[in-house]
């Protein structure tokens, strides 16, 4: 008789939802910090599903971090607070971004068999961040791996995601984030095809390979005006983006990864500062130019420099969309890096190292 099976067949059904609504209910945390670039990526294929034009490399950082929480509820909401305590407003443009996110997420589970409920309805996103927001410290970075990562961990038990397939989850908020999901030294790769899942966040050595420093050098704390997800779309009309890209294809990303695999400072140093001022000097030839740095950027970058050249000190800078300069440096080197980023009067400084990625909490 088929009695037995007949008999099994709810018991397994309700098992099943039992696990989801523990996933749902459960409030789920997640701890991220930035990832800086050393290849950096500028530029989409495709912008809606921040598909990169081209692969970038970075360092994920042991601090400041984020922490993410989301859970079920009737309404999609998303609160931010600040390190005291207070609440951030946030402007219906940044709560856009999140449920746009939140969709396309549900969409790539879908397009990889899960079933329609995986992810509930509505959720309750709340941000805690000690990272100072839109300077070039990849804030949206940290958050975006975070939710991401929050994200995959709620669909558990109905479809279990590999880190790469997490790393999509990510990108989706923020292309960098998809680099903020794994430990150590991480790459985002292109894929052939131009499908939602078609750029990876991949790990290229981890946390213990090479201990680097970023000391951060942040001249200002006020919030740039145009974000990098708008600055993206006009990287196409800048005359040096065709070359960068190929540089980047055919040499930089490779020369790159080299370099970390074989703790080359020079060369790392050689690679990253040409792929930073490249990236800027497209960013300043775009239809409508965006001029990032400032003239304590400029200032930084010829006394490391001279610094550099009179102490033959390990020390790379390299900037993201914002004045803020990140000083990569060797142990070796890291006192007098932190000595030199301290004298900076009115600046605020972070001293961090390589970390660990998006992880639950
Ligand atoms: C200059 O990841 O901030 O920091 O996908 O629109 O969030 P969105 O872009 P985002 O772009 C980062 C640009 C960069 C370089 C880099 O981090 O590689």
């Amino acid at each position: 008789k088929n009695h037995r099976g007949d008999d099994l067949q709810p018991a397994q059904t309700q098992t099943q939802t039992l696990n989801l609504n523990l996933n749902f209910n459960l409030m789920i945390t997640v701890r991220s910090t930035p990832n800086i670039a050393l290849i950096k990526y500028w530029g989409n294929r495709n912008d809606e599903l921040r598909l990169p034009m081209n692969d970038s490399l970075a360092m994920v950082l042991d601090t400041p971090s984020v922490e993410v929480s989301v859970s079920e509820t009737d309404l999609f909401s998303v609160r931010s607070f600040n390190p005291d305590g207070t609440e951030k407003e946030l402007n219906d443009k940044s709560v856009s971004r999140f449920q746009k996110h939140y969709q396309l997420c549900n969409q790539y589970l879908q397009s990889l068999g899960a079933p329609e409920n995986t992810l509930p309805n509505d959720i309750s996103i709340e941000i805690h961040s000690a990272i100072p927001p839109a300077i070039g410290l990849a804030s949206s970075s940290a958050v975006f791996s975070a939710a991401g990562k929050a994200y995959a961990q709620m669909a558990k038990g109905s479809i279990d995601l590999t880190d790469e397939q997490v790393s999509v989850l990510a990108r989706l908020g923020s292309g960098s984030a998809a680099r903020g999901i794994h430990d150590g030294f991480v790459a985002t790769t292109n894929r052939e095809g131009d499908s939602i899942g078609d750029a990876v966040g991949e790990q290229i050595a981890g946390t213990d390979h090479w201990q680097l420093h970023d000391i951060i050098i942040a001249p200002s704390k006020q919030e740039k005006k145009v974000g990098s997800s708008e600055g993206h779309p006009g990287a196409h009309s800048s005359p040096h983006y065709e070359a960068r890209v190929q540089a980047i294809k055919t040499r930089r990303q490779q020369e790159c990864v080299d370099a970390i695999l074989n703790k080359d400072f020079e060369k790392l140093q050689a690679v990253s500062e040409e792929d930073c001022m490249d990236m800027h000097n497209v960013m300043q030839t775009q239809a409508e130019p965006l001029h990032y740095l400032s003239d304590d950027t400029y200032r930084i970058i010829e006394e490391i420099k001279e610094l550099r050249a009179t102490e033959h000190l390990p020390v790379l800078y390299t900037m993201d969309a914002g004045p803020t300069v990140h000083l990569f440096c060797t142990e070796e080197s890291r006192e007098r890096i932190a000595q030199y980023a301290n004298a900076q009067e009115g600046c605020t400084i972070f001293q961090t190292t390589v970390g660990r990625g998006a992880h639950v909490v």
